[in-house]
């Protein structure tokens, strides 16, 4: 077991742990003011997170590591829905960013992690749902762009 890769799987757990809480309240916060379309796409979101999550618990785990569960991260939390989508994005990119990131280090090696091919393959795959989901939340912005919020929660949100 090398502490140093349990350490990064670890960076990851967190980020994702982040965003399922965060996807989380999105969902719950547009049922509740009744836009059940956006609230069922949160909850998308909110169920892909939560399989990333498995898997690099997973994988911890199979390392013989010790997952971190108990940090959360900072979830952004706002009260409307463009700001939701906005802060999806951010977080989205942070963790593209950090799995590319990881994904080289797993690739080429360090001074403290060998290539991991196994491991790297599992982030590819994650990564992968990753940049599907800026796809969406750049589609959203720009609908949102285009016909303004009031249209777009008449279009889309009910
Ligand atoms: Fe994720
Ligand atoms: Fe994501």
């Amino acid at each position: 077991m090398n502490p140093k890769l349990i350490e990064l799987l670890n960076s990851l757990l967190i980020q994702e742990q982040t965003s399922i809480n965060q996807y989380r309240f999105n969902s719950e916060w547009n049922k509740v003011n009744g836009y059940n379309e956006l609230s069922d796409m949160f909850y998308e979101r909110y169920k892909d997170e939560s399989k990333h999550y498995h898997h690099i618990i997973a994988r911890i785990l199979l390392l013989e590591g010790l997952p971190v569960i108990d940090d959360t991260g900072e979830p952004k939390i706002a009260y409307d829905v463009k700001t939701q989508l906005e802060n999806d994005l951010e977080i989205e990119n942070q963790i593209i960013s950090d799995y590319n990131n990881a994904i080289h280090i797993l690739t080429c090696g360090n001074d403290d992690i060998q290539p991991d091919n196994e491991t790297r393959r599992i982030l590819e795959k994650i990564l992968r749902d990753e940049e599907e989901h800026v796809q969406e939340i750049q589609g959203n912005l720009k609908k949102i762009a285009d016909v303004g919020i009031d249209g777009y929660l008449t279009i889309y949100g009910k």
